[in-house]
């Protein structure tokens, strides 16, 4: 495989692997070769969403040594995700077992360490019983899938132009927002085509009760520098991303002051720098951010952060984060798992 060239797009690996939960208890994992499933076509998952995932990453290391990133916590946000669904979901020892798993089953596709590309896990959760009315589904299938990436959005560190979307939502206040289920992504859709339509990589989304704060972007958090501060937003309408919990630690950790809190969209004016963060976009700087009354409006105030590569702050939070996930320092908040090969 050309590993250098490797982007955020699906490449088939040799398995996957999926279990189901019915009359109370999981089935056996099964590894299968096929990336198909058969299920009914009155499966929850396909008509009301029944449906939530996760995303997380195993890296090779510069010692030979085979790490995940903090599984327990995607396995957790997976169990408060699936309560909200009111659908059974695998215990946290299960969940991070079949990461291991599938990890070992797929190491030609886990890219070498010089590449700095990683192997994406995708556990996912469906409602998998045939049903008519819309309740929760009893029975559920996990999956844990995975493929080989590269860099989200162009080259890693390479910066992005954003857009806030004043005129659209990606979560309804006290809805969905703060969990990782399907029909978050499928809400943002309408607004991320037009953006990209007009050259943007990214919307950012504002607090969907006053829309005057900052909440996330359609597939990552935000954050910002001023001064020594990492600042990020507190609202209940964004999925608490593990990659910034990190972040929020490491600036700590390196002498930063973390702010956890509100940021009205005016504060942009103030930031030295701006970035996404998540475990697809690691840290992806943004060049500049336009604001404009609507999306489809032709006015435009920009807030710009960098013209190229990325600022001094995201660049240190960036290089701590991966040389962790890379096994090049020691780490130490004991955040990485080994796969033992
Ligand atoms: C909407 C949204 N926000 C934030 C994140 C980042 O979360 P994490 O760092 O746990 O990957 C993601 C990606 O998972 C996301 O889809």
């Amino acid at each position: 495989m050309d590993w250098k060239s490797l982007t955020f797009s699906y490449t088939k690996t040799n398995t996957m692997l999926c279990t189901y939960f019915r009359n109370g208890a999981w089935t056996p994992v099964e590894s299968r070769t096929d990336d198909t499933i058969a299920l009914s076509a009155f499966a929850g998952a396909l008509h009301y969403s029944i449906e939530c995932f996760e995303g997380l990453k195993a890296f090779r290391g510069k010692d030979g040594k085979v790490r995940l990133f903090r599984p327990e916590e995607n396995a957790m946000r997976l169990r408060r995700s699936a309560e909200f669904l009111g659908i059974e979901a695998p215990s946290v020892e299960m969940f991070v077992e079949m990461c291991k798993q599938v990890v070992k089953e797929n190491l030609d596709f886990l890219p070498p360490y010089e590449s700095r590309a990683s192997l994406y896990l995708r556990p996912t959760l469906i409602g998998f019983n045939p049903q008519l009315g819309v309740a929760s589904s009893s029975e559920t299938m996990f999956m844990v899938l995975c493929s080989p990436v590269g860099a989200y959005t162009g080259g890693n560190l390479e910066p992005i132009n954003c857009v806030i979307a004043r005129n659209y939502d990606r979560a309804a206040p006290n809805g969905t927002g703060s969990h990782k289920v399907g029909g978050n992504y499928a809400c943002s859709l309408r607004s991320l085509n037009i953006a990209h339509s007009q050259g943007y990589k990214a919307v950012l989304y504002l607090d969907p009760s006053t829309k005057k704060m900052i909440d996330e972007f359609n597939s990552s958090n935000f954050f910002a520098i001023k001064g020594n501060s990492y600042i990020t937003p507190l609202s209940d309408t964004i999925l608490p991303s593990i990659t910034n919990k990190s972040l929020e630690d490491a600036a700590s950790y390196l002498g930063m002051t973390v702010e956890r809190r509100q940021i009205p969209v005016e504060e942009l004016s103030t930031f030295e720098e701006v970035g996404e963060c998540g475990t697809a976009v690691v840290i992806t700087p943004v060049s500049h951010l336009d604001d404009k009354p609507t999306l489809e409006s032709e006015e435009v105030t920009r807030y710009t952060y960098v013209e190229e590569g990325c600022g001094p702050k995201s660049q240190r939070l960036y290089d701590f984060i991966t040389n962790i996930q890379y096994g090049e320092i020691e780490d130490p908040f004991g955040w990485t798992v080994e796969v033992e090969l």
